[in-house]
């Protein structure tokens, strides 16, 4: 049983900067302190969720706003452990996938609009190009991140797993998904293992990331040198393999190999069905 101490506002705002770099209390209800707790987990108890978690789930999800009522998502629910095995050796070997006992895929999903206009004769001009594409994919990142609120409100744990992108034919082939449907990202939903929550994973200084009527980087390298102090820190106390900030982003942009098969993105999704042009 992970039990969550509730925290005052101040307390939410230290976690998630650190005292150094917290930002002024602003207003506050529960629904901001479920946001500031966030935190992936990646372990996961086999025990079933409650039933119709799934549909409440998509409810949320689909509650989401959707690029010009489009609704240009879909999802796969797994929980067979052979597929859900699958797509953790697609994944890397992450082994949450395993032990989640609900993984869903969520695609951006084209197929359906195409679909229609086969069946209303109507020559399906705008859809081949990458702004579609993007309005599919941005579509399924808003409705998954209402499904993990949904979910974090239950008291459910999940984590995204980009890794799916390793090999979006191979999820594609498993999941028998049409042309014009591709994976963007999976999620893990379950009870949280005994020790699997982390701490609340420190940000970069609001400074950072908000511009105020100009964009501005001046003082980045001084505030991102007191964040690599905070993730170092976060690190060494949640993570086996310790690191700043700066060493991870470098880790991941310094390398293509870090891409894992991603780079071929491009002629993949192409090959999907979804031409980019
Ligand atoms: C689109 C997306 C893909 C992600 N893919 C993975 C993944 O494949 N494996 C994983 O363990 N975490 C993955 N994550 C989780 C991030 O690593 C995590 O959100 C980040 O480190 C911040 O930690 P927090 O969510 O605990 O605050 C992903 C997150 C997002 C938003």
């Amino acid at each position: 049983m992970n039990i969550v101490t509730p925290l005052a506002d101040r307390d939410h705002l230290t976690a998630r900067y650190g005292s150094a770099s917290s930002p002024p209390v602003g207003p506050w209800n529960e629904t901001i302190d479920l946001l500031l707790s966030h935190r992936s987990v990646r372990g996961y108890r086999h025990d079933p969720l409650p039933g119709n978690t799934l549909e409440t789930l998509v409810a949320a999800a689909q509650s989401a706003a959707t690029s010009s009522n489009l609704q240009t998502w879909s999802i796969v629910s797994v929980t067979e452990p052979v597929t859900k095995s699958l797509m953790a050796k697609i994944a890397g070997n992450q082994g949450h996938i395993e032990q989640c006992p609900l993984f869903l895929v969520w695609l951006a999903d084209l197929s359906r609009l195409a679909r229609l206009a086969h069946e209303e004769g109507v020559a399906p001009e705008g859809l081949p190009y990458l702004e579609t594409f993007l309005v599919a994919a941005i579509d399924a990142a808003l409705a998954a991140q209402n499904a993990v609120i949904a979910a974090e409100s239950l008291g459910l744990s999940t984590v995204y797993i980009g890794a799916l992108r390793n090999d979006p034919e191979a999820v594609a082939r498993q999941l028998a998904l049409p042309a014009g449907a591709a994976a963007v990202f999976g999620l893990c939903v379950g009870y949280a293992a005994e020790g699997a929550v982390a701490t609340v994973k420190p940000r970069l200084p609001q400074e950072t990331v908000l511009h105020r009527e100009r964009y501005s980087s001046d003082g980045e390298k001084q505030r991102r040198e007191a964040y690599d102090a905070a993730l170092a820190a976060f690190s060494r106390q949640n993570e086996t393999a310790h690191y700043t900030w700066s060493e991870r982003v470098k880790a991941r942009i310094g390398k293509l190999s870090a891409l894992n098969g991603r780079e071929r993105l491009k002629p993949t999704l192409r090959r999907l069905g979804f031409p980019l042009r």
